[in-house]
C-alpha cells in the first residue's frame, strides 16, 4: 500500500495541463464502440478507470488501439458486441459499471460485471431498478456487485423519474433506451453532467432535452466522429484549491472543460472569495473549454448553495480543504450522495480534518467546517483508497507547517496518474513511497 509524504510548500507558480476528463473518456470508448466507423479520440485519460472501460470493450470484440492519449476505436455498431469469455473487471470504476449495465442489459448474450473491494460495496440497485422496469434481468449481491446480466431480453422504453440526481443512472437508462422499443425518457431532480447527451448528439443520435427531461427513441444508429477530450475539471480542482489557499500563487490551468453541468466548484470557490478568472473560452466537439487562472486569496466560509451540489459532486473533498483555510464556517448540506462514492467522503474527510486539528461537525447529509490552522498531524491520514481524498490532503500541504502522511494513495492512478509529477512541477513537494 503506497503513501504520500508531503512537505510544507508555500509557492505555486506556473502553467499546467491536467489529464483528460474521466467521464468523457469512458463515454468515448462506450459510444465509439457502438458507433459505425472509426472514432479517433485524443486527450484520452490514461487512468485505470478509463482503461478498465477500454479493456472491457476489447474483451467484447471491439478493436481498440491506444498510443498514449490517442485512441482509435473500430466501432462495431449497436449490435456488434460479442460475448466476453469471462467476467468484465471494472476495477474501482462506478461509472463503467453503471453505464455498461445499460448497454449490456440489451445484448443478446449474458455477462458479468465485477469490481474491486470499494466498487463491490457501492449501490447498484439504482441502475438495476429502472433497467428491470425496462425488461432487463439482472442478478446482484443484494443490490451490490457482482452483477450478472441475462442477455436476449426485449427492452421497452420507460418514463423514469430519477430518485437521486445521478448522471450515471441517467446515462445508464438512456444507453439502454438506444435498444428499447419506443421512447425512453429520464427526468432529473437537479441538473447533472450531460456528457452522454452531448456525445450521443455528436454521434448523430436524436436526443430531445426539455427542461430537466431527456428523451430518445430506440432504433437509431451512431456514426463515428473525432473526439477531443478536454482536461478534467475534477482533476483541475486540486490545483484550483491549492492556488487559492497557498500564501503565494499564480497558476494557470489550460484547456479545462467548463461544461455548465460541471462548474459548481468554480462558483463555490468564487463565492468563497477566490481570485479566479477564465480566459480563452472555446468550444470543441460540443464541449466548452477555458484556461483558468487562480491566484492566492483569503477565502471566507459560506453556506454552499444546494443547487450547486450536483454540479460539484466530485469536488467536495478538495472544497473541504479550501473551507479549512477559510475565515469562518462553511456549511454543506444536501450532499448525502458523498457517502456512497469511492469512500464515505463526508466521514473520511472529517476523520482526516480531525487529524489536522480542523474543527468540524458531521451532518447526515453534509458537514460544517470551521476554518482554522492545520496543526501538526496527530496521526496518519487514511484515504481509504479513495483517489480524491488522497489528493485533497496532499493539497493541504500548502498551508501546513509540518509533514503530512497520507495512507492508501494507490488509487490516485484511477483518475490522475501524473498528479505527483505535475504538483511538484509547480512547487509542491510530495513523495510517494
Ligand atoms: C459520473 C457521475 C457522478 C460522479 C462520477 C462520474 C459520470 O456519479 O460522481 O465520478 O461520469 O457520469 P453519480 O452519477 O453517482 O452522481
Amino acid at each position: 500500500m503506497s503513501k504520500f509524504i508531503t512537505q510544507p510548500a508555500k509557492k505555486l507558480l506556473g502553467k499546467l495541463k491536467v489529464p483528460g476528463d474521466k467521464s468523457i473518456s469512458h463515454r468515448s470508448i462506450m459510444l465509439g464502440s457502438l458507433a459505425n466507423g472509426i472514432t479517433e479520440v485524443s486527450g484520452f485519460l490514461q487512468g485505470e478507470d478509463a482503461l478498465a472501460t477500454l479493456e472491457a470493450f476489447q474483451k467484447m470484440g471491439v478493436k481498440i488501439e491506444r498510443d498514449g492519449d490517442k485512441v482509435t476505436i473500430h466501432g462495431v455498431g449497436l449490435y456488434g458486441l460479442k460475448q466476453p469469455d469471462s467476467a468484465l473487471d471494472l476495477g474501482n470504476s462506478g461509472t463503467s459499471m453503471r453505464l455498461m449495465s445499460g448497454i449490456l442489459a440489451a445484448q443478446n448474450f449474458d455477462s458479468e460485471l465485477v469490481g474491486d473491494e470499494s466498487l463491490s460495496k457501492r449501490p447498484m440497485g439504482r441502475v438495476i431498478d429502472p433497467l428491470t422496469d425496462m425488461g432487463a434481468v439482472i442478478e446482484s449481491n443484494d443490490g451490490k456487485p457482482p452483477l450478472k446480466i441475462k442477455g436476449a431480453q426485449l427492452l421497452k422504453g420507460i418514463d423514469y423519474d430519477l430518485p437521486v440526481a445521478s448522471a450515471q443512472v441517467k446515462s445508464c437508462v438512456l444507453l439502454a433506451g438506444l435498444y428499447a422499443q419506443g421512447e425512453t425518457c429520464v427526468s432529473e431532480p437537479e441538473t447533472t453532467r450531460d456528457h452522454t447527451e452531448r456525445m450521443l448528439k455528436g454521434l448523430g443520435y436524436a436526443v430531445k432535452v426539455e427542461g430537466n427531461k431527456i428523451c430518445l427513441s430506440g432504433g437509431g444508429e451512431l456514426t463515428a466522429m473525432k473526439i477531443q477530450v478536454p482536461s478534467d475539471i475534477s482533476s483541475a480542482t486540486f490545483f484550483m484549491v491549492a492556488a487559492a489557499i497557498a500564501p503565494q500563487a499564480d497558476l494557470t490551468l489550460e484547456g479545462v472543460n467548463i461544461n455548465p453541468t460541471r462548474i459548481g466548484v468554480i462558483d463555490i470557490l468564487q463565492l468563497m472569495g477566490a481570485n479566479l478568472s477564465l480566459s480563452n473560452k472555446r468550444e470543441i466537439g460540443g464541449e466548452l473549454l477555458a484556461d483558468i487562472r487562480i491566484q492566492s486569496s483569503q477565502l471566507k466560509g459560506i453556506y454552499i448553495p444546494v443547487e450547486l451540489v450536483p454540479l460539484a459532486i466530485d469536488e467536495f473533498p478538495a472544497i473541504f480543504i479550501a473551507a479549512s483555510c477559510a475565515q469562518g464556517e462553511t456549511v454543506l448540506t444536501s450532499a448525502k450522495e458523498l457517502r456512497v462514492k469511492e469512500s464515505d467522503r463526508i466521514q473520511v474527510m472529517a476523520d482526516g480534518l480531525d487529524i489536522l486539528g480542523i474543527e468540524n461537525e458531521v451532518l447526515e447529509d453534509g458537514i460544517k467546517i470551521q476554518g482554522g490552522l492545520f496543526q501538526k498531524p496527530n496521526g496518519i491520514i487514511e484515504s481509504h483508497h479513495d483517489h480524491r481524498i488522497s489528493m485533497s490532503f496532499a493539497v493541504a500541504s500548502l498551508r501546513c507547517e509540518h509533514v503530512i502522511e497520507i495512507n492508501g494513495v494507490d488509487n490516485v492512478k484511477t483518475s490522475f496518474p501524473n498528479f505527483v509529477e505535475l504538483a511538484n512541477s509547480v512547487g509542491m513537494n510530495i513523495v510517494e513511497i
